[in-house]
């Protein structure tokens, strides 16, 4: 890696901005969304069609390739939760509409009705899978993380997004929303996927040429 390359995030999302610019800035890089540039900024948004994680973090690098030379790397993530067989997964951004609180209501909800027949294994994970693509390069390469725990029965904390209210990661007692960036950033899902690529960044000087 060499000093000062621009990345482009694949997302408008303005706290998966905040998480990566945390990780890889530090290591040189300039992180730009979707949302910081004009031209990519009024796209439509791609369509997540696709079944998996990686599918939908593919075809997320792809749309923005021919708009955008240099490094492209989009991050598709979502919520696992044991209970539900996997769900929300892929769908863990649209299963419900409205705002996340009412997404993180509705998912209790789903939870709270499951117990009222059975004893309810409150296990989840985090997933993220990066898709990273090299400058004028239109190959995609993969980086997962995964980050277990379990959730809450109410929403506790301020910080962070989506679920992290009701998320517990293993080995502690706080949700990611308690515990902040910082401290979310050492363990989460995608700060793995993250650390997975910078690794392979490092060993790997080519594929940033
Ligand atoms: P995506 O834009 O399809 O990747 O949507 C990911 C969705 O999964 C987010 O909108 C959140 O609802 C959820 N999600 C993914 N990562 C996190 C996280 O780190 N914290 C909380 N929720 C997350």
């Amino acid at each position: 890696m060499t000093a000062t390359q621009r990345l482009l995030l694949a997302s408008r999302n303005p706290h998966k901005l905040v998480e990566v610019r945390a990780v890889l800035e530090p290591l040189g890089w300039q992180v730009l969304s979707v949302a910081d540039q004009p031209k990519l900024a009024q796209l439509p948004d791609p369509t997540e069609t696709g079944a998996t994680f990686s599918e939908n973090a593919q075809l997320k690098a792809e749309f923005y390739r021919p708009f955008w030379p240099d490094a492209i790397l989009a991050d598709d993530s979502g919520l696992e939760v044991a209970a539900l067989n996997g769900f929300p997964g892929v769908a863990s951004n649209r299963w419900f509409l409205g705002t996340a609180a009412q997404r993180n209501q509705a998912l209790l909800t789903k939870l709270a009705t499951l117990e009222a027949t059975e004893s309810v294994n409150r296990a989840a994970q985090f997933v993220t899978v990066l898709a990273w693509m090299a400058p004028q390069k239109t190959q995609v390469k993969f980086f997962k993380g995964i980050v277990s725990g379990r959730l809450l029965d109410e929403p506790h904390g301020q910080a962070g997004f989506g679920y992290d209210p009701l998320f517990v990661p293993a080995g502690y007692d706080q949700s990611f929303a308690e515990l902040g960036l910082k401290e979310k950033n050492k363990l989460s899902h995608r700060a793995q996927a993250l650390r997975a690529l910078i690794e392979f960044l490092t060993h790997d000087q080519s594929e940033t040429v």
